[in-house]
């Protein structure tokens, strides 16, 4: 352990807010340049926020709903996956989950009891659409139906992400994303919902972390339905860049007040050395990871993501497709966790193993790439500590990240659509949660996210991941991203000290509280 990280931990071994707050002090010695967090504790409670800055939380409908076959529900891709031995770790499904399809209220009173302003969740397509296309199944509109009412109740902003990952398992059987059909399945399945909610939902995005699903859904094969055929992914992506455009459409049609943006996955890349290729290479990254779905809605094209000319044939790109794609976003929401380090690859190209997130490193062939198009290679450095999903903190990097992104699209309005950090910590003697270390990783994060408001971004809003503990994907239930803890026997909800810290920052607009 590095001297930094000693310190950080001696203080954390202590509790309460006070001693997380300093471990900031801690966290901003580093080494070679690159600063975990810029400024010092006693500048980051000083850290403001614009007036009517939207504190918010989120989740997903697969990972909380449960009621996985109830009131007419479909098979999702998701369902079916998890129900294949050896997918999820510890055997695990979402068929229960957080049980919020039956709990929505009690979970509603938490975020308004923590002056919560946003609740960004999704919905189940295959809820709404049972196989995909057709029949509605009115008990599913119904269901989120219920969910609006009580959340506008409760003074609190609905942002519906559309598709959270969960595709109906008979569209799966069509093909999935790679079949250039779900562009208009999913526009008809976003009219729907604009139709039925739209009279109350005003903040839409349609896909959650594009890249993700589709890389690791087709490209690698670590999420559904299992495939690693690069082909099929840049094939998949595509798809989904038609169908945003073509969701937007449908959303702005049926609903007058809709806004429509995004919830991409976005992690800032730095280039390994100095060296020219290293700084291409860590620029495709920027164009694959971050932009790819950004882009061709704003401009009609896609960024420069690969060595050379981009594979429009591969993709199944065809004239007239740029038009589709381009829909000016009217605000980008995008996620911060941690960052990349980024090196032109050497060695033969293999599509890496990788897993989500955090395992994203070197891959089998050290210095590979992760496919012959790109020719990247990608690292998630150990330089700042680790959360316990093994995700570097990196502060700074939200920095940098927003500052670049209002760069490169004109200062545009931005959500941020998630952060947060997995710590299994649960109830001590008292029944408490003191999770310190998220507090800390929240507080450091913030106070970078008001540095860049302060040097002139226009963020308007804040969503930490996530209400409560929930199936985190292929890892099931061994990790924890709450600020409600809960026991997945008895399904109690304790706030844990976070989420208390969490609702007084919400309820006061600043840190210091
Ligand atoms: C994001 C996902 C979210 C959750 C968090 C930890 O990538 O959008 O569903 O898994 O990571």
């Amino acid at each position: 352990m590095d001297r930094r990280n000693f310190l950080r931990n001696s203080l954390l071994a202590g509790s309460g807010a006070l001693l997380a707050r300093r471990s900031l002090a801690a966290n901003s010695a580093s080494s070679e340049g690159q600063v975990p967090s810029a400024i010092a504790t006693a500048q980051t409670d000083k850290a403001r926020f614009p007036s009517g800055f939207v504190w918010g939380m989120a989740s997903a409908a697969y990972q909380v709903e449960g009621a996985w076959n109830v009131d007419g529900k479909g098979e999702s891709n998701w369902d079916r996956f998890s129900h294949t031995m050896g997918k999820i770790k510890g055997g695990a499904t979402a068929d229960v989950a957080c049980d919020q399809y039956h709990r929505y209220k009690e979970d509603i009173a938490i975020l308004k009891r923590l002056s919560q302003k946003s609740y960004r969740f999704s919905t189940s397509w295959a809820r709404v659409q049972p196989s995909g296309t057709g029949a509605v199944n009115q008990k599913g509109i119904d269901y989120y139906s219920r969910v609006v009412d009580a959340l506008l109740e409760a003074g609190i902003r609905p942002f519906c992400t559309i598709y959270h990952w969960d595709l109906p398992q008979a569209l799966e059987d069509r093909g999935g994303w790679p079949n250039r059909d779900l562009a208009s399945y999913f526009a008809d399945f976003a009219g729907i919902l604009a139709k039925n909610l739209g009279d109350r939902i005003t903040v839409w995005a349609p896909f959650n972390m594009p890249w993700t699903f589709t890389y690791y859904g087709y490209g690698v094969g670590a999420f559904p339905p299992g495939k690693a055929s690069f082909e099929q992914f840049l094939k998949a992506a595509h798809t989904v860049n038609l169908a945003q455009g073509e969701a937007f459409r449908a959303i702005k049609a049926a609903s007058s007040k809709a806004t429509v943006g995004s919830a991409l996955g976005m992690a800032p890349a730095y280039p390994k050395t100095d060296s020219e290729v290293d700084r291409a290479a860590t620029a495709r990254y920027h164009a694959m990871n971050n932009t790819y779905f950004l882009n061709p809605a704003m401009h009609g094209e896609y960024p420069k993501a690969f060595v050379d000319e981009t594979p429009y044939e591969a993709m199944g790109y065809k004239p007239g497709d740029d038009k589709i794609m381009k829909v000016p976003l009217d605000w980008l929401g995008f996620h911060y966790y941690t960052r990349r380090v980024v090196s032109q690859a050497v060695g033969n190209a293999v599509a890496g193993n990788a897993g989500h997130f955090g395992t994203e490193t070197e891959g089998e062939g050290g210095s590979a790439s992760r496919d012959p198009l790109t020719q990247i290679h990608v690292e998630m450095p150990t330089e700042g500590s680790l959360t316990e999903a093994g995700l570097e903190i990196w502060p700074r990097g939200i920095y940098d990240l927003v500052t670049q992104i209002s760069r490169e699209y004109n200062h545009p309005i931005i959500e941020i659509s998630e952060n947060g950090c997995c710590y299994l910590d649960g109830p001590d003697e008292t029944g408490r949660v003191p999770d310190i270390r998220r507090i800390a990783f929240h507080h450091e994060i913030l106070a970078e996210l008001a540095r860049a408001i302060a040097d002139g971004a226009k963020v308007r809003a804040y969503h930490a991941w996530s209400l409560v503990d929930n199936f985190e994907w292929s890892d099931g239930y061994t990790q924890r991203y709450g600020m409600t803890y809960v026991d997945f026997r008895s399904q109690k909800r304790t706030v844990k000290d976070s989420g208390l810290w969490y609702g007084r920052v919400a309820a006061a607009n600043r840190l210091d509280v």
